[in-house]
């Protein structure tokens, strides 16, 4: 496989059939190691996944600097319950009429390594409109902003770990990594674990997108068993009749299962 360039026009010049060819060439190289010698699987991104173009200009290429973790702490944003609104989980009520779209729920659990619950865990998530348009001055495409969607929640977990946020099915969206890129429709999620500096950053897929093959971040995640982990779950128990469809997604913030990083967007 040659080394793709890393930005700007050149990059962006590639067609779909070009970086397709590449996804599949490091997919081939992946399947070829053995299972035996793969203890397992990858459990992160590839940082340097050429056919994410900016993937190669995005990431550290130096030791990071150590910091002292309750250093850290002592000069991070704190939070507690009072300041996390329960309204805060519903990204349909955030202005004076109803946003376009699908309404959908996402809903799960966080937990640890050993399947235990995260408890008070604050769960961030931004995401496009209906139309597949975020409200920032970078997303220029010619698709509609909706006037009463912002795309932007948060919540705690409970007891159980759970979390549960109504908001509108995101569109897919152009971007300029290649010629005809567009992304599967996602949610981002923030979660910081028990601590600042544990800060997890990922996004929520959803089943069936035919977008997903042609995708290079979702397929930086070059193990197909984490990258479905990375994948929502349609549940018809959570589907409330009239109203809504319901989506699973549960995150593992530790452990061989854990749900994977993003590389970055
Ligand atoms: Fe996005």
């Amino acid at each position: 496989m040659t080394a793709a360039a890393p930005s700007g026009s050149d990059a962006a010049a590639s067609s779909q059939a070009e970086v397709s060819a590449e996804i599949e060439a490091i997919a081939s190289a992946y399947d070829a190691v053995s299972d035996a010698k793969r203890v397992t699987g990858e459990t992160q991104p590839r940082l340097d996944y050429p056919p994410y173009r900016s993937s190669l200009l995005r990431h550290p290429t130096k030791a990071l600097q150590q910091a002292d973790p309750e250093g850290v702490e002592l000069w991070s944003p704190v939070f507690g319950p009072r300041d996390v609104d329960a309204l805060e989980a519903d990204l349909t009520i955030q202005h004076r009429g109803e946003p376009q779209g699908e309404r959908i729920v996402v809903a799960g659990r966080v937990l640890d390594g050993d399947g235990r619950p995260v408890r008070g865990q604050l769960v961030e998530v931004w995401q496009a409109n209906a139309a597949g348009r975020y409200i920032h001055q970078r997303d220029q495409h010619p698709a509609p902003l909706d006037p009463n969607f912002t795309g932007m929640g948060r919540c705690l977990t409970d007891h159980d770990g759970a979390y549960r946020f109504t908001t509108i099915k995101p569109g897919p969206y152009p971007w300029r990594n290649h010629r005809n890129a567009w992304r599967p429709a996602h949610i981002h999620f923030s979660l910081f674990g028990t601590e600042f500096t544990q800060r997890m950053v990922t996004q929520m897929y959803f089943p069936g997108d035919p977008l997903f093959a042609l995708d290079p971040i979702f397929q930086s995640v070059v193990d197909p068993a984490a990258r479905e982990r990375l994948v929502a779950t349609y549940d018809h128990d959570l589907t409330e009749p009239e109203l809504s469809l319901g989506y699973r997604w549960d995150v593992v913030l530790t452990g061989p299962h854990r749900t994977l990083m993003e590389a970055g967007e």
